[in-house]
């Protein structure tokens, strides 16, 4: 007898980000430059330990903790620790404890805990992303049973954002649509709403039943922590309920150790706590609990507010960093005469630049100078360095 269960199945498309990853990985040409995910790198290309991360490793090994199981809603005292970093030590979310809080499998991890929450325990069924999004936004909220739509987000012709095209398309959502929005440093575009657009976006919201889940992974690599949560902060004011999923991949290069939070804000401190044991139980249907160690580190420097301080100075060195590179680019490209004026690159804000740049283009790139770039002209500004912007910069201008 043949056994045909899987004759049928088609292989999956490359993911349009870790799949450009794997190119430039099998790529053995030199000089070749890797623009894709959006990992942090120095100046020599590499991402680097943090000193706070290094001690906290110290301390763990030292420590010897046994690796029992963990909470399924992830460290005890990890959901204080992010609600004061998101929303800040004094604010009333905190003091009223009507948000709950998870640990979880990074930013990924924290989306589809409430994607499935919200479909799953709720009824949600229809969802809004901008348009473009990050790439996993819309196969995340498909795979979790979602009808994705999108509202108006970049504006090509002004190199900004399409606001008053995103306002229409919120006001025309049926109520309890999940819409998803970045709250610092969007991803792909690097424009984001101004104080004044967020609160007309929280109207619209409030107006039309919609659901905001707020997603931050890049908190700090704007202005800096506080300033970086400027819409979660007005959201919070609103007193509507909400989510938000953060990440500490980014901010604390702990991409392996996938950790970061979700966090649904509710109207009080009972329904938080309702909500909690559901979360739970999502949790306990997909893996569990969450692992410990990379929780642990972020913790332990949270909690401390001198490590604290020294954290965000190392932020802040990654921050500039990204900030000068972005200048080198388009200050390089202005210089060798680009046929087209790059210098929005300038006005984005976080780890990548919208180039404007064709598929085609972006092909090119790849195939005649082993540059790679997501497929919709993404760059990550992070895989620029001293070393090779005058090359990027030459060779993006020689495929215009
Ligand atoms: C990115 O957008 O490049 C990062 O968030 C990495 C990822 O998982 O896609």
């Amino acid at each position: 007898m043949t056994d045909t269960l899987f004759s049928g199945v088609v292989a999956a498309p490359a993911d349009p980000i870790l799949g450009v990853n794997e190119k430039f990985k099998a790529d053995l040409r030199s000089p070749k430059v890797n623009l894709s995910a959006g990992v942090y790198l120095t100046e020599e290309g590499k991402t680097p330990v943090l000193n706070v991360v290094k001690e906290a490793e110290e301390a763990l090994a030292q420590a010897a903790i046994p690796h029992t199981y963990i909470p399924m809603s992830g460290l005890p005292g990890y959901d204080k620790v992010v609600q004061q970093m998101v929303f800040g030590a004094d604010s009333e979310i905190v003091q009223s404890g009507r948000a709950a809080t998870i640990q979880s499998l990074g930013g990924t991890g924290a989306l589809k805990v409430g994607m499935d929450f919200m479909h799953h325990i709720l009824g949600c069924t229809v969802s809004a992303t901008s348009k473009p999004t990050w790439g996993n936004h819309n196969a995340l909220l498909a795979m979790a049973g979602y009808e994705v739509r999108g509202y108006r987000y970049y504006d090509a012709a002004n190199d900004g954002v399409d606001f008053n095209g995103m306002i229409e398309d919120l006001k025309a959502l049926p109520a309890k649509t999940l819409v998803v929005l970045h709250s610092c440093c969007h991803n792909p575009t690097g424009y984001d709403l101004s104080a004044a657009q967020w609160q007309e976006v929280i109207a619209a919201c409030q107006k039309g039943g919609l659901i905001p889940f707020l997603d931050m992974a890049y908190q700090g690599f704007r202005e800096g922590l506080e300033q970086d949560a400027t819409a979660i902060r007005l959201f919070a004011a609103s007193g509507m309920s909400f989510l938000v999923a953060t990440s500490y991949s980014k901010s604390f290069n702990l991409y392996s150790e996938r950790i970061g939070a979700l966090t649904v804000v509710t109207q009080s401190a009972q329904q938080a706590q309702i909500v909690l044991s559901q979360l739970k139980s999502v949790v306990r249907c997909n893996y569990s609990n969450p692992p410990a160690y990379g929780g642990r580190i972020v913790m332990r420097v949270l909690s401390d507010p001198v490590k604290f301080a020294l954290w965000e100075e190392e932020l802040a060195v990654m921050r500039v960093r990204i900030k000068a590179m972005r200048k080198a680019l388009a200050d390089e490209l202005q210089r060798i005469g680009a046929k087209r004026d790059f210098s929005f690159i300038t006005r984005q804000a976080g780890m990548f630049s919208f180039t404007g740049l064709s598929a085609e283009q972006v092909a090119r790139l790849a195939d005649e100078f082993a540059i790679y770039a997501v497929k919709n002209g993404r760059i990550c500004i992070c895989g620029l360095n001293h070393g090779n912007v005058e090359y990027v910069a030459k060779s993006i201008a020689s495929v215009l």
